[in-house]
């Protein structure tokens, strides 16, 4: 039973829902954030707004109480109620930064009331006028050189414009406090979101890129052993498996057929090797009728191999030739022993009868398959033709007679001129050379010659 794979890739729906809920998340994140500082800022105000409100109402229930009594023109008692304001304002102080000023209607500083002494510069602005006129109400503005936030209060009685006011920094700071640490949660959020999206990323695409990476392997070294990793177990994983099993019965398939190759390779050489084992043999059969020598045969191949480079044919027609060349003299195996080894001199018939070598020669060899024996069948019939028609059997002249023919006609005399026979000595290499020369264009064809002649040195090196 095959193992049931669960897990699938979806990352068109992860690419959706994480910026979805990234955004959801910085939204409300930003709206918690400015839902705080407004309820911050709302307190804030509240609180300095409900000290104003008290003051004031201190200030006018004091003054109430003198005119009641009628003493508010006393000395005596409004320093009593300044006394008493005084008392309360620094009761309403929670810290160093809040202060409690009282201007006359120039706006000329009378009264300051705070926790903390202000410094030398400051008092230098202080005991200054006001520049511009200070009005009832919420204050948020530049007081003696400073940002401050608060409420402004008239008490009119005294004609007092009293002020109730934070430095503006400290008024926010805690709302700035709020704001730096959601920002840095923020940041980090964003940070460990990008990092998980990379990483996820990472995760889909590196075995999808492995599994091409090892098909460009493959197609590129044509090498069947390399394999793709199964990383995960979804659908690249399956279909890296699927690949890997598919190179696995190619390779098989490769390995076969390679055997198969190298086994007809091996056949075929075999056949081969036969083939001119044969041709050997049946090249020494003439040579056994002829009282020749199998030295005779192999060195007319080897110049007739010569022959053939040396006239640029390529490597298959010089083997050709070099295999056939032997087989000029096969028809001597039809001639009767009485003439072909008859020591004395040939009547004409005899020399017919010799002549029928060639034909005889033809006919065994060329209805055959091989390209060796066919060739052989052409040489056989025709190393005897002369250049000037003379020759036999054909009595054919020029290039009529076949190229093969030619050769071996030039190398088949000088070689017999060059060993001995029953009946003469060998002759000196120089001079069969000359011989052959000197039929050039009777017996021979000159550009056939005038090659042997130019590269003789190459020739002898075959006759040593
Ligand atoms: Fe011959
Ligand atoms: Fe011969």
């Amino acid at each position: 039973m095959k193992k049931q794979r669960r897990e699938r890739l979806r990352p068109t729906l992860l690419m959706l829902i994480i910026p979805l809920v990234t955004s959801v998340l910085l939204v409300s994140a930003v709206l918690f954030s400015l839902e705080a500082q407004n309820k911050m800022i709302r307190n804030a105000n509240r609180y300095i707004t409900y000290k104003a409100e008290q003051l004031r109402d201190h200030m006018h229930s004091e003054w109430q109480i003198l005119e009641r009594l009628q003493l508010e023109k006393e000395l005596e008692y409004t320093t009593a109620f300044q006394k008493s304001m005084q008392t309360y304002a620094y009761s309403l102080l929670r810290s160093e930064t809040e202060d409690i000023l009282v201007f006359d209607t120039n706006g000329t500083l009378l009264y300051r009331f705070g926790l903390e002494l202000p410094s030398t510069e400051k008092l230098s602005y202080m005991s200054k006028r006001l520049t511009h006129p200070l009005t009832p109400g919420w204050y948020d503005g530049t007081l003696f050189q400073e940002s401050r936030i608060g409420v402004v209060f008239s008490f009119q009685p005294l004609d007092w414009i009293v002020t109730v006011t934070e430095k503006r920094s400290q008024f926010f700071l805690s709302t700035f406090r709020i704001i730096r640490t959601q920002g840095i949660i923020l940041l980090a959020s964003l940070s460990l979101i990008i990092l998980a999206v990379s990483l996820y990323v990472g995760y889909i695409t590196r075995p999808a890129e492995n599994l091409a990476k090892t098909i460009a392997l493959i197609s590129d070294t044509h090498n069947l052993s390399h394999r793709a990793k199964i990383e995960n177990d979804d659908e690249i994983g399956l279909i890296a498996e699927r690949f890997n099993n598919m190179i696995s019965a190619l390779q098989v398939s490769q390995e076969q057929i390679e055997r198969t190759r190298q086994a007809e390779i091996l056949s075929r050489n075999k056949a081969v090797q036969s083939e001119y084992e044969t041709l050997y043999l049946v090249g020494k059969l003439a040579d056994f009728r002829d009282a020749q020598t199998s030295e005779h045969q192999d060195r007319i191949s080897n110049l007739a191999r010569l022959f053939a480079s040396l006239l640029g044919m390529n490597t298959v027609e010089q083997e050709v030739l070099f295999n056939s060349a032997r087989l000029h003299d096969i028809g001597k195996v039809a001639i009767p022993d009485s003439i072909l080894l008859k020591p004395g001199k040939l009547t004409p018939e005899e020399f017919r009868i010799i002549e029928t070598h060639t034909t005889r020669g033809f006919e065994l060899l060329h209805n055959s398959h091989s390209e060796y024996l066919k060739a052989g069948a052409i040489i056989a019939n025709t190393h005897h033709e002369r250049w000037d028609g003379t020759g036999y059997p054909g009595k054919i002249a020029g290039e009529n007679i076949p190229l093969f023919g030619r050769i071996v006609s030039i190398l088949d005399v000088f070689d017999a001129l060059i060993s001995a026979r029953p009946y003469k000595e060998p002759w000196p290499v120089h001079k069969a050379r000359l011989y052959i020369i000197e039929h050039s264009g009777t017996q021979f064809d000159p550009a056939l010659i005038k090659i042997f002649d130019d590269n003789f040195a190459e020739f002898e090196k075959y006759l040593l």
